[in-house]
């Protein structure tokens, strides 16, 4: 059984206050008034009202950091610390009916992520990670997978959207993959719980194009500290900068950039 730190109990806090809205709007799915972000990009009702209540907590505990979330944007403060939200990742399974989506909160100290957790409400599936302390789920121990022959693996991705200049690239390395080096891939639809799966070793590796830094920053602490990779699709480190990111188990890393180069 794990100790949780201080900033690890506040973030675990917030997000069962903010769950309970959540658990309950996806009850009431139909009811919700949907309001569209961007091509593609819904924002719900319940989107609001969670990252509400994740940062009214938030800031409760801990008043001076900053946060950058993904309605409100960006609150400034003095601090070396930045709260990284995504109040739900995954809202489009959420307007379905599916019961796969995830808060997601990443904490940065001098801009390195140093916590995360991904809380899936509907599954009570709770992951965690700290800098130098390991990853958890529900408090046991989480590993990434040690599978090395691509055509065991499962590996992970999203969609590409309709308006995205790298849809082309998305879709070539998409069948590439499945077509040729043949090997199994899933779409889920929450990039963050794609990253907590590898992290628990159920997948073994994820790749997207576009993706935004509240959709991945409690995903990376979550891999590293499970003994996984996390990297552009070149193998560097500029992830973050790239919006391309590739996050495997130890084994199949290198593989997965000679393909998808
Ligand atoms: C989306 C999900 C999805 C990914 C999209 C994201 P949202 O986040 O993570 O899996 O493919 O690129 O935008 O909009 O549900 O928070
Ligand atoms: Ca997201
Ligand atoms: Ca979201």
């Amino acid at each position: 059984m794990k100790l949780n730190s201080a900033n690890i109990n506040v973030m675990v806090k917030a997000c069962r206050k903010a769950s309970k809205i959540l658990i309950r709007d996806f009850g009431e799915i139909e009811k919700l008034q949907v309001s569209v972000k961007g091509p593609g990009d819904f924002v719900t009702v319940s989107d609001i009202k969670v990252e509400k209540i994740l940062i009214e907590e938030l800031q409760k505990a801990r008043p001076n950091y900053s946060i950058l979330s993904e309605e409100i944007g960006e609150i400034n403060n003095d601090e070396s610390f930045r709260w990284i939200i995504d109040p739900i990742d995954g809202t489009a399974n959420f307007l379905h009916g599916i019961p796969h989506f995830a808060i997601s909160i990443g904490l940065e100290r001098d801009k390195e992520i140093i916590c995360g957790i991904i809380y899936d409400p509907i599954k009570d599936e709770m992951f965690t990670a700290e800098k130098g302390n390991g990853s958890y789920l529900n408090n046991q121990r989480m590993r990434v997978s040690f599978r090395s022959k691509l055509k065991d693996c499962i590996i992970f991705t999203g969609g590409h959207k309709p308006e995205s200049k790298d849809r082309e690239l998305a879709l070539k390395e998409y069948n590439n993959l499945s077509s040729t080096v043949l090997i199994p891939i899933r779409k889920f639809g929450s990039a963050s719980l794609d990253m907590a799966y590898v992290a628990a070793g159920r997948c073994d590796g994820f790749w997207q194009r576009n993706l935004n830094y509240w959709d991945i920053a409690a995903g990376i602490i979550l891999i590293k500290e499970a003994g996984g990779f996390v990297t552009d699709f070149k193998g560097n480190d500029t992830y973050i900068e790239n919006k391309t990111i590739l996050a495997t188990n130890s084994r199949i890393n290198k593989e997965m950039i000679e393909i998808l180069n």
